[in-house]
């Protein structure tokens, strides 16, 4: 959709100290990747919101300077600067008294398109987004959360801006409409491509969604900038130890490509067919290959045939096209025969992997990265 080429951001030596005395942001450096998704992520107070507002002037810097694609920020109109910059942010901002198509037109009218055109835009945007077209003619107060943040999304998209900013733009919905909303969010992105700042306080959200992920600690000093598989491998101190939290070790895991992994070779049965004689673990599938659950020849109870009533159910699967080393640990942890279900892009099963082989991939990584430092 955007034929325009995506904007670098580049921070050089920015700081913002407010009449008051507090310094938000402290001698910033750093390059925010054209056509990526760059997080802002660190505590309350950070400077998160100071940095992200820089951009479009929404805040000035007292020191040093900001660029887009080379062009000091501050050399350019602050309205026209802004046309080319989407802003979402926390709890949407909507207008209460406009409707949803109005509400995502606004900029379109804004830049005088017309209404006919401006509300083809916005109907075309509130597909994209994911939203019934019948909410169109409802105000804000008739969404729920999630619909609203979609709402603001579209928003900011509406005038196909190549860059878009976004402030915990999904803080305010529960856990299970916020993952869907980071789902949809990378979803967009891959088919977009805009230059994207999103600020977070939230590590795990942060490392889903980054390219790249700069975490600020209070002050505003940049403490470590660095791709989200780096950052949870080698954190730079305490600080961003702390911050990235427990079991970053596991998490990091699903950043490592398990392309090398062994994938072994797995029983399976159907339906219907004798139970074997020994008391191993075998995988029940169905006439497409697709797991339906264990047998555990221990258990048989007298059974003569695999039934639906002896199937234990099975873990997590792991794709052997698009799983990472995480989700191949998972499932061989997940799976009550200790062997994971491998499967192809169709959910057919390919085979199995097991703990070791993932430790195993692991190690090899570890005495690459060794060798490579
Ligand atoms: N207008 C202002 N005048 C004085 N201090 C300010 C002003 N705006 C922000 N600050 C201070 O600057 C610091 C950074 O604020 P900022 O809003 O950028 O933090 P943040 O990282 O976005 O925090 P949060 O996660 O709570 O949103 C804070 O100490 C804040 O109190
Ligand atoms: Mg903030």
């Amino acid at each position: 959709m955007n034929t325009e080429v995506s904007r670098v951001i580049e921070f050089r030596g920015v700081t913002k100290r407010f009449p008051d005395g507090t310094v938000a942001v402290d001698s910033l450096d750093l390059v925010v990747d054209a056509g990526k998704i760059t997080v802002f992520v660190g505590p309350s107070g950070c400077g998160k919101t100071t940095s992200l507002r820089m951009i479009n002037r929404m805040i000035e810097p007292t020191g040093g300077t900001i660029t887009v694609d080379g062009r000091d920020v501050t050399a350019a109109d602050a309205a026209d600067l802004r046309r080319g910059i989407g802003y979402v942010i926390q709890q949407a901002g909507l207008f209460p008294h406009r409707t949803i198509l109005d509400n995502i037109a606004t900029v379109p009218l804004l830049l005088g398109w017309g209404k006919a055109k401006a509300r083809g835009r916005a109907a075309e945007l509130m597909e994209l987004v994911g939203l019934d077209r019948e909410m169109a003619k409802r105000y804000p107060a008739q969404l729920s959360g999630g619909q609203q943040q979609r709402v603001g999304v579209a928003r900011a998209l509406a005038a196909d801006p190549p860059i878009l900013l976004m402030d915990e733009p999904f803080s305010a919905v529960d856990p299970v409409v916020r993952e869907s909303l980071q789902d949809e969010l990378l979803r967009l992105q891959s088919e977009l491509g805009k230059t994207i700042v999103f600020v977070t306080h939230d590590i795990d959200e942060a490392v889903k969604l980054g390219d790249k992920v700069a975490v600020l600690r209070v002050g505003g000093v940049l403490a470590q900038y660095d791709e989200p598989g780096h950052l949870l491998a080698r954190p730079v101190d305490d600080f961003v130890d702390n911050f990235v939290g427990r079991d970053r070790g596991y998490r990091g895991l699903g950043f490592l490509s398990s392309d090398t992994i062994a994938i072994g070779e797995l029983p399976t049965l159907a339906l219907g067919e004798p139970v074997p004689d020994d008391d191993a673990w075998v995988l029940v599938i169905d006439a497409e290959r697709h797991p339906q659950g264990w047998f555990n020849g221990a258990d048989r109870n007298g059974a003569t045939v695999v039934d639906a009533a002896h199937l234990v159910p099975g873990g997590s699967l792991y794709d052997i096209g698009s799983g990472s080393l995480r989700s191949a640990l998972d499932a061989a942890l997940s799976s009550p025969s200790g062997q994971g279900v491998a499967v192809d892009a169709d959910g057919r099963v390919a085979g199995s992997i097991t703990a070791d082989d993932v430790l195993r991939v692991v190690d090899d990584v570890r005495r690459d990265d060794t060798a490579a430092a």
